[in-house]
């Protein structure tokens, strides 16, 4: 276990929606689990005119619904003292001077964590009054929430200005996708067994599927969602981060750059898309209404907050290719969607046929490696095996490990994880500039290709797996997504 550090942990955005349903439940999980230095402190900040018991109930009522788990009154008593309330204008220097002293009449040791939960565009303002009353000193971190810009450009403007106040090993960029144990999990497969890595290539993978899928539509976040679409908020973060710990090359070690340096090669080695690739390797969708249950739920047209002419993404799948001597030749297909028939994220690896067919079997298939990170934790691996009685026939089982089951030990959400790991300095989990500029590098040529309208929007019914259009894009290379396998 790690040192507990003493921090004082300031959250911009406190108000916010990822503040109340994320943030402050997974830190009072760290602090039930003892994990929290007993006098660490959180500080809320935003601009609502509160005092601190008026900001504790709002906390009250938004966010003790969100936790799940090991609640009780007493824990949830001893979690909200470490809570204080600073209201701030992001324009207003005197506001960030009182901030400072709060903060200041702290030990210099401590170390300061500046969470932004907040619009992209006050990243810079924002860090330059911080850095005004000397809050970006060594101990302090500045942690940057999703999405970070709309495309490279964008995205390398917040940066350039947050390295005007901060130096980058002071920067945390969240992907909570690197937060959730299946995921690191997959290094520990990759590179602590013996049997997986020699398979991990071309010659026995004949191709990969990345999927995100999820039940919620957009919900109460149509505003947001509406100018991001399924490209922004999923591909170019969460699916290529998935994406690098499924495909890089092993690490000389598992220390914060050796990792990132590895992430950084792969998305780099991704082959670029042109705009015949994106026409034909890209597919962009929009669930419809359709009927559940006997009842119509709506399409995304139809949602809140949604302009009725709205040609947003709810759903991408792309096939892509990596030029290295691992990977040339597979297919690697990445898909996301909201409004699936079912809440997914896995990655399933595809081997190739076995030479020998000595076997008979009408059941007989590949191999097929499948990691489950989400709903359930697990890893699943179909072989053949001979089917009892007389006769050669296989038939296919899965060789199976539900890690909640297998492993015991405390399993912490996402949030928490990264949470804790910015308290303790620990870099790892966070994306290096270059690597997610490198992703954004990559995306780009779809975003050109859909803003100039190049290549068709379909459609979906709400809660299937997908549009037709997607299903061809396998079928033309002989695979099928996993739900149909
Ligand atoms: C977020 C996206 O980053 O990830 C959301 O903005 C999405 O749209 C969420 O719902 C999915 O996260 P998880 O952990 O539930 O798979």
């Amino acid at each position: 276990m790690d040192k507990q550090i003493n921090f004082d942990f300031v959250l911009f955005g406190a108000t916010g929606d990822l503040a109340m349903r994320k943030l402050l439940p997974n830190l009072y999980q760290a602090h039930v689990a003892g994990l929290l230095h007993p006098e660490g402190r959180i500080l809320g900040v935003s601009r609502s005119d509160f005092d601190t018991a008026g900001f504790l109930a709002k906390v009250e009522t938004d966010s003790k619904i969100h936790i799940k788990k090991n609640f009780s009154e007493a824990d949830w008593a001893s979690f909200i003292k470490r809570i204080t309330y600073v209201s701030l204008n992001v324009n207003r220097p005197e506001d960030f001077k009182v901030l400072a002293d709060t903060v200041k009449a702290r030990r210099e040791t401590d170390n300061i964590v500046i969470y932004l939960s907040t619009a992209p565009k006050f990243f810079e303002p924002t860090c330059e009054q911080l850095a005004a009353v000397g809050l970006n000193a060594e101990n302090v971190r500045v942690v940057l929430e999703k999405p970070l810009g709309t495309d490279l450009q964008s995205s390398q403007e917040i940066n350039n200005g947050v390295a005007r106040f901060f130096k980058e090993d002071q920067i945390y960029r969240i992907d909570h996708y690197l937060g959730k144990e299946s995921l690191q999990n997959l290094l520990a497969l990759r590179f602590a067994n013996v049997m997986f890595e020699p398979l991990w290539n071309n010659k026995y993978i004949k191709s990969v599927q990345l999927t995100i899928a999820e039940e919620l539509g957009v919900e109460e976040r149509g505003e947001f969602y509406d100018i991001t679409g399924a490209l922004r908020d999923m591909v170019q973060n969460h699916l290529i981060q998935m994406l690098c710990m499924t495909a890089m090359e092993p690490p000389a070690s598992l220390d914060a750059d050796a990792v990132r340096d590895e992430k950084l090669k792969l998305i780099q080695s991704l082959k670029p898309l042109t705009t015949a690739d994106v026409a034909e390797n890209v597919i962009r969708a929009q669930y419809t209404e359709a009927e559940k249950d006997g009842q119509t739920v709506n399409g995304y047209l139809q949602e809140h907050n949604i302009p009725a002419d709205s040609r947003t993404e709810t759903y991408v799948a792309v096939k892509a290719e990596i030029n290295n001597q691992r990977w040339a030749g597979v297919p690697f297909y990445l898909r996301t969607g909201k409004r699936m028939a079912g809440k997914v994220a896995e990655i399933v690896l595809n081997f190739r046929d076995a030479a020998n067919h000595i076997f008979d079997g009408s059941q007989k298939a590949p191999n097929r490696l499948v990691i489950e990170l989400q709903p359930n934790e697990s890893i699943r691996l179909y072989t053949q095996l001979k089917m009892p009685g007389s006769g050669n026939h296989v038939g296919q089982a899965a060789l199976s490990v539900n890690m909640a089951e297998a492993l015991e030990g405390r399993r912490a959400e996402a949030y928490e994880r990264l949470l804790l790991d910015v308290i303790n300095g620990k870099l790892a989990l966070f994306n290096r500039r270059d690597e997610l500029e490198a992703a954004w590098a990559w995306v780009m040529p779809i975003m050109e290709s859909w803003a100039a309208n190049k290549t068709t929007l379909h459609g979906y019914p709400a809660y299937s797996w997908g549009p037709e259009a997607a299903r061809e894009l396998l079928a033309r290379n002989g695979d099928k997504w996993h739900e149909e396998q």
